[in-house]
């Protein structure tokens, strides 16, 4: 049975681990080394598979809580298998239901997100209440009769956990975020507090490349500094991981160049640490969340459709609202403002040309196989859970 973890206990545990790895140019690895062929990132039955099997079985995250913070708050999102309006209530619970007017199929909410008291179809007004029932037929008495009790919005289940709003996108299966989580991510996501931040102007990418290339890219601490010579790779070690499996999920700790002072120090963990690491937690199928010293960032990787060569990639800042920060609201927009500009800078400038590249190197038929080094250790726990989803579906 596996019990939550005391972090002080694994952040030391890493902590230590880290400073030897750093001080012997090594660091965590995995069994072997890994060949794989370029048919995993554009191969259509892989990429069918991929949609059902782990998008429409397993929890994932669409949105900070914050985002959908008033009754009748809603956003709409593009999944792999619907589209979706998640809508806050006036209870202030959480539905979800597919983007889609019962009458004609009509869209019916097009704008990424608003308040709204009555959903109302642009083609022939039907209209939804917030709760998803048909509220209103248009020109009733010539339509005909049918049981209006059967013919609301299509409703998916959704739950609000850790400050996130986390869906199943099948309206045929029932959602338990804790157990998916499992109890040592479950405790450290609940020790991050992240319901108590507000979500920053998260920014949402369609990119022309595989979900599972982009995911890849920001689980590699490899890359850092020969693709960001002169922006991360000056601030952050590369190629320096220490890891918690969770088996399914997992937890590293990576680390800054300013954590050199320690090396080859008797050290333990204390809360001025998180000056020096950034802990990084992958949450499957396809989060990576990064806690650093301010604040916590939030990237998802999703395929548009079935698609292998596009997807939706969602980031996130999560940080203390103007009140709690103390700061003037003026300052803590600047603040963010400018966090923000580094970070799509480095993404903008560095990550997606490469990323890119690789989709479009990867449709060479010829590509011939490929290895995943024994450094990649979180590459390698990904496609691990990849292919137990898709390997152990209920549909078979
Ligand atoms: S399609 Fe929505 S009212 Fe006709
Ligand atoms: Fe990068």
């Amino acid at each position: 049975m596996s019990i939550a973890p005391d972090m002080q206990e694994v952040r030391d545990r890493a902590l230590r681990k880290l400073l030897t790895h750093l001080n012997d140019s090594v660091t965590d690895q995995w069994a072997d080394i890994a060949p794989f062929e370029s048919t995993d990132y554009r191969d259509p039955a892989t990429a069918v598979h991929e949609r059902d099997r782990i998008f429409g079985e397993v929890p994932f995250i669409v949105a900070h809580s914050s985002e959908l913070a008033g009754k009748n708050d809603f956003i709409a999102v593009e999944l792999p298998r619907n589209k979706v309006i998640v809508i806050r209530q006036k209870n202030g619970s959480i539905k979800a239901f597919v983007n889609a007017c019962r009458h004609r199929g009509a869209e019916l909410v097009s704008e990424p997100s608003g308040k709204c008291r009555v959903f109302s179809c642009p083609y022939h007004r039907w209209s939804y209440d917030p709760n998803g029932e048909l509220r209103t037929v248009t020109l009733d008495d010539t339509f005909g009769n049918f049981d209006r009790s059967a013919f609301g919005l299509i409703e998916l289940p959704v739950e609000e956990r850790h400050g996130f709003v986390w869906i199943i996108d099948n309206t045929q299966r029932t959602i338990d975020v804790a157990s998916w989580l499992g109890p040592e991510m479950d405790s450290i996501l609940e020790s991050f507090g992240i319901d108590r931040l507000v979500s920053v102007d998260p920014h949402t990418y369609r990119r022309p490349t595989n979900w599972k290339i982009m995911q890849d890219g920001f689980l590699d601490n490899y890359h850092v500094k020969y693709a960001h010579p002169n922006t991360a790779g000056k601030m952050l070690h590369t190629n320096a991981v220490a890891l918690e499996d969770y088996g399914r999920h997992f937890w590293f700790l990576t680390s800054r160049k300013s954590i050199d002072q320690f090396i080859g120090q008797d050290v333990s963990w204390d809360p001025s640490m998180v000056n020096h690491t950034i802990e990084s937690c992958f949450l499957a199928p396809n989060t990576m969340l990064l806690k650093h010293a301010t604040h916590i960032e939030l990237l998802t990787f999703r395929p548009v459709g079935a698609n292998p060569n596009e997807s939706i990639m969602q980031m996130r800042i999560m940080a203390p609202s103007v009140e709690d920060s103390g700061l003037e609201e003026a300052h803590w927009t600047k603040r963010w403002k400018k966090n923000w500009d580094i970070l799509i800078s480095i993404l903008h400038d560095e990550d997606f040309p490469i990323l890119d590249g690789s989709q479009r190197a990867l449709s060479s038929l010829d590509a011939g196989t490929m290895l995943l080094g024994r450094n990649e250790l979180a590459s390698h726990l990904f496609r691990r859970e990849v292919r137990r989803l898709v390997e152990s579906s209920s549909e078979g």
